[in-house]
């Protein structure tokens, strides 16, 4: 089977193709026009979608090598997202499909950020916990089969990639923040600043992260440059009280489920130290996927779409953009 894939639930426009759960191209193209803004601009991503995504899906199917007509099926993000954004790949994926007269999947961007997890690991097998860390959401699944996902916890207030992105902000880094502070924290001290991990208890599996980024925003109001603490510190203690925080949650989730093996999935996932932590920390099986995988992109829809198909998954073509679509 021959499945497009196709994202554009934030400010990522991609497209794919995976044929028998081989992915033949993978084209991501990362909107820079938020930079200036410091975060997404609902309306404008949505503007730049409609503009680059006739280019991206024939860029996505010139690469791998196929025809448009070799097409089985096309799988695309329903939610969640930025509605605006949503419609607009769900337009385009909905006007291909009636024209080639073939299915159409819609995809859980959820579901397939844990699912990019099996293109990077063939041998990965089910029950596992996942840390799911994006930009939106921070949560922790027992996940026991496709289709049999049970919340262990989620975070309260601001998702991980959420906290980079804010903390980059009060740093006046570029956006998104978790590629800048993870940049400049590789020359600082993780240990100069005690910023606080909020555990919400012995137990809870829930995250929070604004009193952290309280505690950054206090910080900066009274930082002087001529203390001997830098910019590098400050980006490196931030990022170590963000990577500390999930590492222990993702710890007692493996405990409590007893799990022997456990992925991270999400943009946030890219995050070398948060890999390299999560690895060394706990004495089970550790899977990631690789680095293109992790941040939005259209393979993970090609390959959720192909699963999807071969199970008789499909829909009618009346179906509508989900922004708060949630995996159970
Ligand atoms: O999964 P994703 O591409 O989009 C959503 O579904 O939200 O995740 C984007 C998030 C952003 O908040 C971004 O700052 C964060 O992932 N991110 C990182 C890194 N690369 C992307 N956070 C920490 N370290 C990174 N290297
Ligand atoms: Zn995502």
């Amino acid at each position: 089977m021959i499945v497009l894939g196709i994202e554009t639930s934030c400010d990522e426009t991609a497209a794919s193709i995976c044929s028998n759960g081989e992915i033949l191209s993978n084209i991501v193209s990362s909107q820079h026009v938020h930079k200036k803004f410091g975060g997404v601009i609902p309306e404008i991503a949505s503007r730049e979608h409609e503009k680059y995504l006739n280019v991206i899906v024939n860029s996505a199917i010139e690469d791998s090598g196929i025809k448009l007509l070799d097409l089985d099926a096309i799988a695309v993000t329903q939610g969640p997202g930025l509605s605006g954004t949503l419609l607009t790949g769900i337009s385009f994926a909905k006007g291909l499909a009636l024209g080639l007269n073939i299915p159409i999947i819609p995809i859980n961007h959820l579901e397939a950020h844990i699912f990019a997890n099996f293109l990077s690991e063939k041998n990965l097998n089910f029950p596992f916990v996942c840390l799911l860390v994006s930009g939106g959401h921070t949560q922790l699944w027992n996940v026991k089969n496709i289709d049999e996902y049970y919340l262990l916890g989620e975070t309260l207030d601001d998702a991980a990639g959420e906290a980079f992105d804010k903390g980059a902000r009060i740093l006046k880094l570029g956006y998104p923040g978790g590629p800048e502070i993870e940049k400049i924290g590789k020359n600082g001290d993780p240990k100069a600043i005690d910023f606080p991990r909020s555990l919400l208890g012995k137990k809870s599996l829930d995250f929070s992260f604004s009193g952290l980024k309280t505690s950054l925003l206090y910080y900066m109001d009274s930082y002087d440059k001529n203390d001997s603490v830098t910019i590098n510190d400050i980006a490196a203690s931030y990022q170590q009280a963000i990577i500390d925080t999930l590492t222990i949650k993702l710890e007692r989730a493996v405990e409590f489920t007893k799990s022997k093996n456990c992925v991270i999935a999400g943009g946030v996932a890219s995050n070398t130290q948060l890999r390299f932590t999560i690895k060394n920390k706990l004495g089970i099986n550790v899977y990631y996927p690789s680095m293109k995988y992790c941040t939005d992109n259209g393979a993970m829809i090609s390959f959720l779409g192909e699963i999807k198909l071969s199970q008789g998954i499909n829909s009618e073509i009346n179906f509508s953009v989900e922004p708060n679509l949630s995996l159970v």
